[in-house]
């Protein structure tokens, strides 16, 4: 299928924004970014300027506006906070300022597709387009429809996110936390349960993580690594294994004490693993980054 993304129109100023715009921007996609408010506009640019810098070591022009934009897009990605509301109004805007057969996209985490769809008047030209953080690094985007979504809609969004050096998986259907934030919380209820039992504490499961699983989930995923194992093996050990898991459907204790102390995380200075000075959220950042950045080139 030919694929054209000449325009693109990224609406957000946020981090998730800012790395779907470098992204773009990157691949050189004329890339005009929406913000909300006058001040935001500089801040946003220096940001997307630094993470081009970052994925391509050069500068790409990228228009930041405010309020308004000049269309027709090919396609429209809002990326603002995650409130129904919120969305509802930005998606039919952005509709506005589309062209005829352009692509209405959110990068949600959490809102059902169906219910944002409501107030759009061509709701088979919107689509969800669900990126990682750091969006212009780590590979995966999460393509989904609603119950109205045309197929070429999704295979469109889909090859655009080829074309810019992404890796796409479509989704069958709508549903709640996608694929990979269902992967991620049902391997994040185990780790709570196993800190809250006292068989290991929080940063022994990161490191559990970064040196096992994810060294080896950055080259094959959990069920190529089980045909590598043998499914004797893997049907032995879920048989033993599956019933021992935890089930929990609570928050877990550990979460909602630690914000119960007002801990936010890097970005208030506390969070699960303790203290984050500004110094080591630096360092943290660089590294985590400079990883990425290794496994994007070697998956090129
Ligand atoms: N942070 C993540 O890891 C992550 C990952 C995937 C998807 N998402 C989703 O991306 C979206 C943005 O998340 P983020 O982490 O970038 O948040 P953020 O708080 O960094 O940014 C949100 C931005 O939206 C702007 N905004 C809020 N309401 C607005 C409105 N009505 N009109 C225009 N702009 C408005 C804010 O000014 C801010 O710049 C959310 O839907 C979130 O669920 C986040």
């Amino acid at each position: 299928m030919s694929v054209t993304l000449d325009r693109v129109l990224v609406i957000g100023g946020g981090a998730m924004a800012t790395g779907i715009a470098a992204r773009l921007a990157a691949a050189d996609i004329e890339t005009v970014v929406l913000v909300r408010r006058r001040e935001a506009a500089a801040p946003t640019r220096d940001e997307i300027g630094r993470r081009v810098g970052q994925l391509v070591g050069s500068v790409r022009p990228v228009t930041v506006v405010v309020g308004d934009a000049p269309g027709p897009f090919a396609l429209a990605v809002e990326s603002v906070a995650e409130d129904a509301d919120a969305k509802g109004a930005v998606l039919a805007r952005a509709e506005t300022l589309v062209a005829e057969d352009g692509i209405v996209a959110t990068n949600t985490s959490s809102l059902r597709l169906a219910d944002l769809a409501e107030g759009l008047k061509r709701p088979e030209l919107f689509a969800g387009w669900h990126w990682f953080n750091p969006a212009e690094l780590v590979p995966l985007v999460e393509v989904t429809g609603g119950p109205r979504t045309a197929p070429d809609t999704l295979e469109r969004l889909a090859s655009l996110s080829r074309a810019i050096g992404k890796e796409p998986v479509t989704l069958r259907r709508d549903h709640p936390g996608f694929v990979a934030n269902r992967l991620q919380y049902a391997l994040l209820r185990e780790a709570y349960a196993l800190v809250e039992e006292g068989v290991c504490g929080v940063a022994d499961v990161d490191r559990a993580v970064v040196a096992g699983l994810g060294a080896r989930w950055a080259a094959i995923g959990p069920f190529a690594s089980m045909d590598a194992a043998g499914l004797d093996v893997h049907q032995a050990v879920a048989e033993r294994l599956f019933p021992l898991l935890s089930r929990a459907t609570e928050v877990p204790a550990l979460l909602r004490e630690t914000r119960r102390s007002g801990a936010t995380g890097m970005k208030g200075g506390r969070g699960l693993l303790g203290d984050h000075p500004p110094d080591a959220v630096r360092e943290f950042t660089s590294r985590r980054d400079a990883v990425l950045a290794l496994l994007a080139e070697a998956r090129a």
